[in-house]
């Protein structure tokens, strides 16, 4: 099997990043990390590029005047490097539809929350407030709708009574560096396929919410 080609999406610190770069490092990834482009010259995950020898861009979202523009621009420069897998780690730029066409079935997407649940922004705060007492992350294939596509694996976290926002968001931020790693490993050792019934694991159809990982796991 030829080791996979993956080009990796940031805005900011690249926790995410950094948990990948470990997973291959570790050999647990049929992988290599060909390029990573950051919407932000000062994201710190570029440290963590530059640190693993990985050669980066920055493409400045402000230097365009509309979304498509930075879309096709950032288009480009991706398939310079002919990814099988488009990995976003925290890029927050919502993406068009042309874009996230061009990388279908090759594009995925962290959010921390467990999908279908909190889509969109303060998802720690919304799962507090609705006094939920389970809470975690989800790796998923990125499809035109905002946190929408097929859902791959979620990593969950209990909620403690004495929660915040901030101790929340650091417990499912520690999940999502075992969720993340896997899914990457999972789609590199071919063991995914999705079709219209769904995404299978080894030839078995998931259930709709992905795999589960463990608490402990
Ligand atoms: C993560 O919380 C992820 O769920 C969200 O953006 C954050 C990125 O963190 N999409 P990092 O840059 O990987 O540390």
């Amino acid at each position: 099997m030829s080791t996979k080609r993956i080009v990796v999406l940031i805005s900011g610190s690249g926790s995410n990043l950094q948990a990948i770069i470990n997973a291959i490092d570790a050999g647990h990834i049929n992988g290599r990390i060909e390029h990573v482009i950051s919407n932000k010259a000062d994201a710190y995950g570029l440290v963590r590029a530059e640190q693993a020898g990985i050669s980066y861009s920055v493409i400045d979202h402000k230097a365009f005047d509309s979304r498509e523009s930075f879309d096709a621009h950032t288009r480009q420069v991706i398939d310079k490097y002919a990814p099988d897998l488009v990995v976003l780690a925290g890029f927050m730029r919502i993406l068009s539809a042309a874009f996230v066409q061009h990388y279908r079935g090759k594009m995925l997407n962290i959010h921390p929350s467990l999908l279908p649940k909190y889509k969109g922004l303060h998802t720690h705060k919304r799962a507090l407030e609705a006094g939920d007492n389970e809470h975690g992350c989800t790796v998923h294939f990125v499809t035109e709708e905002l946190d929408g596509g097929p859902l791959l694996v979620q990593a969950c976290v209990p909620v403690s009574s004495d929660d915040t926002e901030a101790s929340l968001q650091a417990k499912v931020h520690q999940r999502e560096h075992v969720a993340y790693p896997l899914a990457v490993e999972l789609i590199c050792a071919d063991r995914i396929r999705f079709d219209e019934a769904g995404i299978f694991l080894d030839d078995e159809l998931l259930p709709p919410s992905g795999f589960r990982l463990a608490y402990d796991a």
